[in-house]
């Protein structure tokens, strides 16, 4: 029979588990063997793993995390590290590995294809929804869903006080996240890498503080400014300050960060992780390597790694145009 490897890699994302249910089950549905390696590829080079049996996954669908978890590896970076991965595969006569992760994870299985004959199968699993080929990865949903109501919250504290809010998103380097929270939240300012360059930082600023005066004179209340992680130097924080000192605003700060990454995944995520989790081993039994399996407009697909890391998927132009023209901001 077919053993197939499995691991979590790199950000852990809701809904992973319920992944590692499916693939865990409908392998056993078809009688493979499923190896579960902890710790991301650490359980390669480590030899670090578990049988899954459907008696192992059983409960854990609702739960957030990784029963497998998860971690960064440098070691993948190498090639020392690179080939201990791919000699545990060997020895312990895996068939095809299947990874659950981002656009690291991915470049790891890339660079294990040259040394190792074995199937290769990814599955995005990100909070960022940045890969193309999939219109949404697993996770996102989750953490979108998490931040929208945080935020909720926040803006009924900011409404109360008619203050002034920056608040810091999770996306690394995409605003998947920052504009889909912003669009659900009304925010009246969403600063992201799709429309806004760190060079014209000091103008961006200046507009903020006009338009909250604007508003001020309108009698409009809480103002929320929704900011992409690593992209205003600084962050939250250094744009509150700098909006604290320059226009003489009492701003409320709150980075959101893990918050956006935990909690048990909404059914949306539930059902892709199960879905892509399916067709990951159905892939495998078609003898398919070296693709990743994604959902668009409803129907599975399979795009080659190497494209689904190659451009970050763009944030809808639809949803851009939708903030432009409801939120209040001078853009
Ligand atoms: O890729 C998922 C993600 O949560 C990003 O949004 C964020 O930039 C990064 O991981 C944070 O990574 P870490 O948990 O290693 O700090």
């Amino acid at each position: 029979t077919l053993k197939i490897g499995l691991l979590t890699s790199g950000g852990d994302a809701p809904g992973m588990n319920a992944a590692i249910q499916a693939i865990t089950l409908a392998a056993a549905h078809h009688k493979l063997t499923c190896y579960g390696f902890h710790h991301g590829y650490n359980g390669l080079i480590n030899q670090d793993y578990c049988i899954l049996a459907p008696d192992n996954v059983t409960n854990i669908i609702h739960q957030g995390g990784t029963i497998l978890k998860s971690a960064r590896c440098p070691e993948m970076m190498t090639q020392t590290g690179i080939k201990q991965a791919v000699s545990c595969l060997i020895k312990e006569n895996i068939d095809a590995l299947i990874v659950i992760g981002g656009d690291g994870s991915f470049n790891g299985m890339l660079a294990m294809q040259d040394h190792w004959q074995g199937k290769l199968i990814g599955l995005p699993g990100t909070i960022d929804n940045d890969l193309d080929g999939t219109d949404f990865t697993i996770g996102f949903s989750t953490a979108i869903n998490t931040a929208i109501n945080a935020i909720d919250k926040i803006r009924d504290t900011a409404d109360a006080f008619d203050r002034v809010f920056v608040v810091e998103l999770m996306g690394r380097h995409s605003g998947h996240i920052a504009f889909n929270v912003g669009v659900a939240c009304a925010a009246e300012q969403i600063i992201s890498f799709e429309n806004f360059d760190p060079l014209a930082q000091e103008s961006k600023l200046a507009k903020i503080i006009a338009d909250i005066e604007q508003q001020k004179q309108n009698k409009a209340h809480s103002y929320l400014i929704l900011l992409a992680e690593n992209l205003w130097p600084g962050g939250a924080h250094a744009l509150g300050e700098a909006l604290k000192q320059q226009g003489n605003i009492d701003v409320g700060i709150c980075v959101l960060g893990h918050i956006q990454r935990g909690g048990s995944p909404v059914a949306k995520d539930r059902i892709l992780a199960t879905k892509l989790g399916v067709a990951a081993i159905e892939a495998i039994l078609l003898e398919k390597s070296g693709i990743m399996i994604g959902e668009c407009e409803s129907k599975i697909t399979h795009t080659p790694l190497t494209k689904a890391i190659q451009h970050q998927k763009i944030v809808n132009d639809d949803l851009i145009n939708v903030y432009d023209s409801t939120a209040s901001h001078m853009s």
